[in-house]
Parts: structure tokens; C-alpha cells; sequence
């Protein structure tokens, strides 16, 4: 194991039947919250991906925090994809289902150059439906998807089954 899944696997903390009965809801707050911690999932992800986008999307709310952090390690550009109803202007919007719901996330559009590298993170690869939702913004909006970089991937959701072919990096996997 990086010194990044040691982290993880030290500080993940879980919850049984949150924010619903039969979920088991995984809290990567406490990772983020130790700095020695924090810094590894950044190197780890920022490190993967080197030389290989030119902007880094994060997915609200948690991937905001990575996507910030690798955004400034590389020197690249930061997207935002935000729940939708959020953002003004000319966005593209995808449904999504969720392990518990469905919901939707959108993208402003005109914000990189068409063709543009970008690699989406986001705390937890579940059953894949919302980074599946971000990687159709990505391609919509006349961007390259290179890469999707998760902390955690919970395997037995097959999440990664619903993805492309863009290489996935996920620095723990259960
Ligand atoms: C959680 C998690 C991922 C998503 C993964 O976010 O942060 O974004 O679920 O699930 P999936 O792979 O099954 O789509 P959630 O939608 O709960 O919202 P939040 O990040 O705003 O808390
Ligand atoms: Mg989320």
C-alpha cells in the first residue's frame, strides 16, 4: 500500500444506516482533516496523472477539496461541477442516479480550450453514476476525459463497469 491507502485505511471512519437505512456511509473528513494525510492523497493523485491534463474537475461537495489542492500542485487549471440549480449562464446538466436517489450535476460551458485534457476527481467511486454524469459534461462541453482519480472505490458497486475507458486511479479500493 502508497503511504496515501495508509492513511486512509488509519483515519476512514464509517457509519452504518446513514444518511439512510442499509447504507454504509464511508467519512473521509477524517483524512482530509490530518495534514500528513491530506498531502499524500494530493501527492498520490497529482503524481498518477503528471504530464497528463490540463484542468482537474472536482465534483461537489468533497471533490471540490481535491480538485482545489491537485489544481494548485500541478499548476493547471479548476473546475467546478456543482449540483444542479447552482450555477448561471450556459450550462449543460446530466441526470444521474445515486446509491440512495438521483440527482444532477452541471458544467459551465466556454471554460477551456475545446479538446482540452481533463482529469475528474471525487472522494468515492460508489456505483460510478456520478462520476459516469460528470464524464458525459466533460465530453459535451468539447473536452478530453485522461484520467478520473477517486480516494476511495467501493468494488462491490462495480462502479467502475459504468465508466469509459479513461484510466482510474483510486488510492484505496474495498
Ligand atoms: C457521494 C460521494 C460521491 C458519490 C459516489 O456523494 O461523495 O460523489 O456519492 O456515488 P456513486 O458512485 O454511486 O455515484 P453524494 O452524492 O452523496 O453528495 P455529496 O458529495 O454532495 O455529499
Ligand atoms: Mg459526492
Amino acid at each position: 500500500p502508497t503511504p496515501a491507502a495508509d492513511h486512509v485505511h488509519a483515519l476512514l471512519a464509517s457509519y452504518e444506516d446513514f444518511p439512510q437505512a442499509g447504507i454504509l456511509f464511508r467519512d473521509l473528513n477524517p483524512v482530509f482533516a490530518d495534514a500528513a494525510a491530506f498531502r499524500a492523497l494530493i501527492d498520490e493523485l497529482a503524481g498518477r496523472f503528471r504530464g497528463e491534463f490540463d484542468a482537474v474537475a472536482g465534483i461537489e461537495a468533497r471533490g471540490f477539496l481535491l480538485a482545489a489542492a491537485i489544481g494548485y500542485a500541478a499548476d493547471v487549471a479548476v473546475l467546478a461541477v456543482r449540483k444542479g440549480g447552482k450555477l448561471p449562464g450556459a450550462v449543460l446538466s446530466e441526470e444521474y442516479d445515486l446509491e440512495y436517489g438521483s440527482a444532477c450535476l452541471e458544467l459551465e460551458i466556454g471554460q477551456l480550450a475545446p479538446g482540452a485534457r481533463v482529469l475528474v476527481v471525487d472522494d468515492v467511486l460508489a456505483t460510478g453514476g456520478t462520476i459516469a454524469a460528470t464524464s458525459r459534461l466533460v465530453e459535451r462541453a468539447g473536452y478530453r476525459l485522461t484520467g478520473v482519480g477517486v480516494v476511495l472505490e467501493l468494488t462491490e458497486l462495480v462502479g467502475r463497469t459504468r465508466l469509459g475507458d479513461a484510466p482510474i486511479h483510486a488510492i484505496v479500493a474495498l
